[in-house]
């Protein structure tokens, strides 16, 4: 087996999802991107986001995200918004929700493919929220608390990848 092959059979693809793609689910992409480059997984870890809902497709993310993400050393600035379709479940191995409400759309999108949606902090993170909170309508202290949620469920995702790998 040459190298080539040998990466593509060890790689992994994620996927994070919350509503408008805008908020939540890119600072998961850009923070997890960040844990896996500082992991040297960088070329064996596909990270992409989606929202459930069509509203801010092809936007950049929230200005509010953009700038709590930067403040950690997180650059949000290249991506856009795009809808979950249900091909998602046979390209991703992990489609991560943020919360209840996203997760029961992604039930209700998947028709097949090897990916089960799950609970993104239920499943990886440490501490005791279930859900990443919507901060879209709240002040920038719920901006905060996305990241910190997803720096510690980020922490849990990579650690379980790389038992994989
Ligand atoms: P996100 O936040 O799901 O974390 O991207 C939201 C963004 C936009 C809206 C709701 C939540 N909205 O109602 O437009």
């Amino acid at each position: 087996m040459n190298k080539t092959e040998s990466k593509q059979a060890g790689s992994v693809r994620v996927l994070f999802v919350c509503l408008g793609n805008i908020c939540r689910s890119p600072t998961a992409e850009g923070v997890f991107r960040a844990q896996v480059k500082k992991a040297g997984l960088d070329d064996r870890i596909e990270i992409d986001s989606a929202g459930t809902g069509a509203w801010h497709v092809g936007n950049p993310p929230d200005k509010r995200a953009t700038a709590a993400a930067a403040a950690r050393g997180y650059d949000l600035s290249p991506l856009r918004a795009r809808q979950a379709v249900s091909e998602d479940f046979e390209q991703f191995d992990y489609v991560l929700a943020m919360d209840e409400d996203n997760l029961h759309n992604l039930k209700r999108l998947k028709q097949g493919g090897k990916a089960s949606p799950e609970l993104f902090l239920e499943a990886y993170g440490s501490l005791s929220a279930r859900e990443v909170p919507d901060p879209y309508y709240g002040g920038d202290e719920g901006f905060e608390l996305v990241l910190d949620l997803i720096e510690d469920a980020g922490r849990g995702l990579l650690r379980a990848i790389q038992k994989q790998l």
